[in-house]
């Protein structure tokens, strides 16, 4: 079915989109950088992390680039002072409320929280550290769950039931009690739907799912392929 283009603008930019796009999706189509640490392409969008924010003239509100449609006509912006306030906001209280020592981490050096952090220039942060005292389950054969390192994206429940169809990933409890949980709340390595398929690893972007021996440092990701896979998946449906 042909797609009825759109006419929006993007940093005062002129530009053309498909209706049912995200901001998102037609920010990146047109070349713009919107960061973004919960969405992974392939993957539903869930609008958890608040790091994708953008302003639409009109309106005082913020909006997740990552769910909310265009509009024919809509006025995107998506660097400004006020973003960049807010996106630092976001990353810190993300700091803040586990334990990111990312110098005694897997993922150092390959973690997007990292990476984000470093492109908004934190170097410190404004508020008190909860210093929760999380478990680590060692319990898998092949991998390993990290709670100190968990941002709750969900991307791992997602790629999980989204593209390997098990389901053993669900978030439990509220506020700063939620955490990730597998199966029915068992230890991982009892998680009967688990195929050890990695995806949910793969798909992490920090170092709370990493595989086994692997030291600090050593974690590379390959959430690229969870997003191949994905297309692949969507194009053999069709
Ligand atoms: S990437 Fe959009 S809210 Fe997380």
């Amino acid at each position: 079915m042909p797609y009825k283009i759109i006419s929006i603008r993007i940093d005062g930019e002129l530009v053309t989109a498909r209706e049912g796009e995200t901001i998102l999706e037609a920010a990146r189509a047109n070349g713009k950088q919107v960061p973004t640490l919960c969405y992974l392409k392939g993957l539903s969008a869930v609008g958890a992390c608040r790091v994708c924010m953008v302003e639409l003239a009109g309106t005082d509100r913020l909006f997740p680039a990552c769910t909310t449609p265009i509009q024919e006509g809509m006025s995107i912006r998506t660097a400004s002072a006020k973003l960049a306030l807010y996106r630092r906001m976001a990353i810190e209280l993300l700091l803040v409320e586990r334990n990111h020592t990312c110098s005694a981490c897997v993922s150092n050096g390959h973690c997007e929280l990292q990476s984000l952090a470093q492109s908004l220039g934190i170097t410190h942060v404004r508020y008190a550290y909860n210093n929760p005292h999380l478990p680590v389950d060692m319990s898998h054969p092949r991998f390993v769950l990290d709670h100190n390192r968990c941002i709750l994206c969900t991307r791992c429940v997602r790629a999980c039931a989204e593209l390997e169809g098990a389901s053993v990933w669900a978030v439990a409890s509220r506020s700063i009690y939620s955490h990730i949980v597998s199966d029915l709340n068992d230890e991982w390595g009892n998680a009967h739907n688990c195929t050890g398929c990695g995806k949910c690893v793969q798909a992490c972007p920090t170092g709370a799912l990493a595989e086994k021996g692997f030291a600090v440092h050593e974690m590379v990701k390959q959430s690229d392929a969870v997003t191949r896979l994905a297309a692949q998946r969507a194009g053999s449906s069709r």
